[in-house]
């Protein structure tokens, strides 16, 4: 069976669904360049805007939050757009079109409410050679007092205004991209798909507050004692992706290109099975270079043999019929807590706690063996959860 990589992205053909998302990796000429070598099917251009709005960057602007082991698991930033000058994007895209004519070139832009502005940025990309442009209508923490950013993407009207006038400036295919912190994204997908958007990208950062030191009460990430709200992004925010994208996925017909917290090759597949048609990847390749590409593609090309798929097309969409108003869910599916490696309980009452202060009591400890009192047990499993050794499961 001849099986490939290849996707199709709003009429683009992808030689894999791994694109680098708008973001540091993508900032200048060279880091692009190596990338695609190392065989990234495309990129997003750092997000480029007039040059009389450009902001110099602050330093630390970057803060993280560990698990228990120490990894990473979410990240902020309150970076702000490229630094680079409209002339070097112009530059830089027409240089990677010619050095790369395979791969997928897609210019982010950003600007005001200046409808003009927006138009003449669209038109100097395209003519520059750009595959399609992404609309950043969501960075949460860049000009915002400015009306720019994600300012625009929480209000449908104006998300929409600025699509159309993009729309009709440019050939090219035209990708909004959206913000998590809009009240319903459904409401704001809608209304740039009604005024011509080609694709929706989702989702940005999720606007956060990452901490405050306790000794100082300078909130984090510091730059000289004060801060922003930030964007929150890395391996925390997936579950937030996930559900933006299966929500756009349900309420347009337009394909979807799924961001956010991806960093192993399994949650390509489950953004494709929640509706995308490709990726993005920003924080895992900050964290860990752009090489992550080689597991990626080597775990989807092995899953794609093991399941038979010719085309992961094929799966995009596969889990949204499943999601639906909790109301309609079974009530009738009955699970209990079982145990089922009863050999491996040290004894820690974990589960016992929990069960006995949020459940419902019916995890029993009799002559120290763990028991599960079957008529207090409702399914709940939250004692599944806690127990750090698997000796609990829903049966
Ligand atoms: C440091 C940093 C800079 C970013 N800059 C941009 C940007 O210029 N334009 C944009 O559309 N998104 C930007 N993003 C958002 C990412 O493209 C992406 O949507 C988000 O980080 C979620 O994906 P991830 O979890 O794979 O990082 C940035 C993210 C980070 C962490």
């Amino acid at each position: 069976m001849s099986q490939t990589l290849q996707v199709q992205f709003c009429g683009i053909l992808l030689e894999n669904p791994c694109l680098l998302s708008s973001a540091s990796p993508t900032q200048s000429y060279e880091g692009i360049a190596k990338a695609l070598k190392l065989g990234w099917a495309g990129v997003v251009t750092k997000t480029c805007a007039p040059d009389h709005l450009i902001t110099a960057d602050v330093a630390n602007r970057f803060t993280v939050l560990r698990d228990n082991a120490g990894n990473i698991t979410g990240f902020e930033n309150i970076e702000g757009l490229t630094q680079k000058p409209v002339a070097y994007w112009e530059t830089t895209i027409r240089d990677l079109k010619r050095d790369f004519p395979g791969k997928c070139i897609i210019a982010s832009i950003m600007a005001d409410e200046d409808r003009e502005s927006w138009q003449d940025l669209a038109r100097r990309m395209e003519k520059a050679g750009a595959d399609a442009l992404e609309l950043n209508l969501s960075c949460p923490h860049f000009r915002l007092e400015d009306n720019m950013g994600a300012a625009i993407g929480k209000d449908e009207t104006l998300a929409a205004a600025i699509t159309a006038c993009v729309k009709s400036a440019v050939r090219i295919p035209v990708v909004v991209k959206l913000t998590p912190n809009a009240s319903n994204i459904q409401d704001i997908a809608r209304a740039v798909v009604a005024a011509g958007a080609d694709a929706i990208a989702a989702i940005n950062t999720v606007q956060i507050l990452m901490g405050v030191d306790i000794d100082t009460f300078a909130p984090l990430p510091a730059v000289n004692g004060h801060t922003s709200f930030g964007g929150y992004s890395g391996v925390a925010v997936k579950p937030i992706g996930l559900r933006c994208v299966a929500q756009i996925a349900q309420a347009t017909d337009v394909p979807v290109s799924g961001i956010g917290g991806i960093a192993q090759w399994q949650d390509i597949v489950e953004y494709f099975a929640v509706g995308a048609s490709c990726v993005q990847i920003c924080t895992a390749v900050m964290l860990n270079g752009y090489q992550i590409i080689t597991p990626l593609l080597a775990g989807l090309e092995e899953y794609m043999n093991r399941k038979g798929l010719r085309n992961l097309g094929e799966i995009t969409g596969a889990a949204l019929s499943k999601i639906e108003a909790r109301e309609r869910l079974s009530m009738d599916w009955r699970r209990r807590s079982t145990v089922v490696a009863p050999e491996k309980c040290v004894r820690c009452a974990k589960c016992y706690v929990s069960c006995q202060e949020s459940g419902k009591g019916a995890i029993r400890f009799i002559e120290q063996r763990i028991s599960v009192d079957a008529s207090r047990c409702d399914g709940c499993s939250l004692c599944t959860h806690v127990c750090p050794q698997g000796v609990l499961a829903l049966s």
